[in-house]
């Protein structure tokens, strides 16, 4: 496979471009380094099958020259936090719709057909059936990432019915591991370090929620795209079990030794477009013979120990 890897300096990303040299695939990689980090593709620098194109999606011409000679695509890039969306509307609309739409256009371009689409669970808003199955009924939007991602599915699917496409589209819940760069787990470890007497939570700390180990997650990725078959393959990706933020604040401060005053911001959410439940049905991937080796609460002691380190 000659494949290119968008957001290739990114936590997950780098994860993926590592995974695919190991397997000897030749890997090039595109970051405009907005959120990534050098750091996390020192290995993949270091190997003759990987090429870096330092440049930004919402550059046409850069993106059509890096897909030169490719035959898959796995598109990362993106904004891919969840929380700020409100802030500024226009970042999700650029990065997660247009970059994606420049994406499926300098494909077209150049003949490349499969693409694979970090999506997210956050696409089902606050849904009514748990857990939620791919199927579920169409998604009332909650956050402006989560409609951004929605929307970029969108193009992905029309872009397999109008020009013979193939499409792996993955609904990520919260992947946890090491190099992992934004979310509860970093922000607790962050705040604790600072001051260990207190902590301040958002919500009630009763957001109940799923996750997935970094690991377990690109197992899933590189499975179906090998196994999953049809023109638009849609599957969500984490594990059976969930956890209450208050399950992993406690987890971290018995990995830390301490024991803060937990100060609660109050409210089921905490913040706008968060969802208090999220389990995502994953029997569809499990079918084609896939399932997490970590626990949830395996998977934050590793993100922990990645810190540490
Ligand atoms: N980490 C999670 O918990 C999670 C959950 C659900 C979905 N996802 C999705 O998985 C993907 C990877 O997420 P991540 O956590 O690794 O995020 P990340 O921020 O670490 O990685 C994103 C990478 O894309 C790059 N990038 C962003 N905009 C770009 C642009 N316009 N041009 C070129 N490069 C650009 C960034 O520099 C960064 O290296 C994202 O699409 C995200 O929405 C992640």
């Amino acid at each position: 496979m000659r494949s290119l890897v968008t957001g290739c300096a990114g936590y997950v990303g780098s994860h993926l471009v590592d995974r695919l040299l190991k397997e000897g695939h030749d890997v090039v990689g595109v970051d405009n380094f907005s959120t990534g980090k050098k750091e996390h593709i020192r290995g993949a620098l270091n190997n003759p099958k990987f090429k870096l194109v330092r440049a930004d999606l919402l550059n046409r011409a850069a993106v059509a020259r890096a897909l030169k000679g490719r035959d898959f695509v796995f598109h990362l890039a993106a904004n891919a936090d969840v929380r700020f969306g409100a802030d500024d509307p226009r970042r999700d609309l650029e990065q997660n719709v247009i970059a994606t739409s420049n994406v499926l256009e300098a494909m077209r371009a150049r003949g490349v057909r499969k693409i694979a689409f970090s999506s997210t669970g956050s696409i089902y808003g606050e849904p009514e059936t748990f857990p939620t199955p791919e199927d579920a009924p169409f998604p009332v939007q909650t956050s402006f990432y989560g409609a951004s991602k929605l929307a970029a599915e969108g193009l992905i699917q029309a872009y397999v019915s109008s020009y013979g496409f193939q499409a792996w589209i993955f609904r990520f819940v919260s992947i946890l591991g090491e190099r992992y760069s934004h979310g509860h787990v970093l922000d607790f470890y962050r705040a604790l370090r600072a001051d260990p007497k207190k902590l301040r939570v958002l919500g009630d700390g009763k957001q109940r929620k799923s996750y997935l180990y970094v690991h377990d997650c690109l197992d899933a990725v590189l499975l179906a795209t090998r196994k999953a078959d049809a023109p638009v393959n849609i599957l969500n990706l984490g594990t059976n079990e969930t956890c209450t933020v208050n399950d992993s604040i406690g987890w971290i401060c018995a990995e830390l030794g301490v024991k803060p005053k937990r100060i609660y911001a109050g409210g089921k959410r905490g913040w706008v477009g968060d969802s208090p439940l999220i389990q995502l049905d994953c029997s569809k991937m499990r079918r084609l013979g896939w399932k997490p080796k970590r626990t949830i609460r395996e998977s934050v002691l590793m993100t922990l120990r990645g810190f540490k380190r």
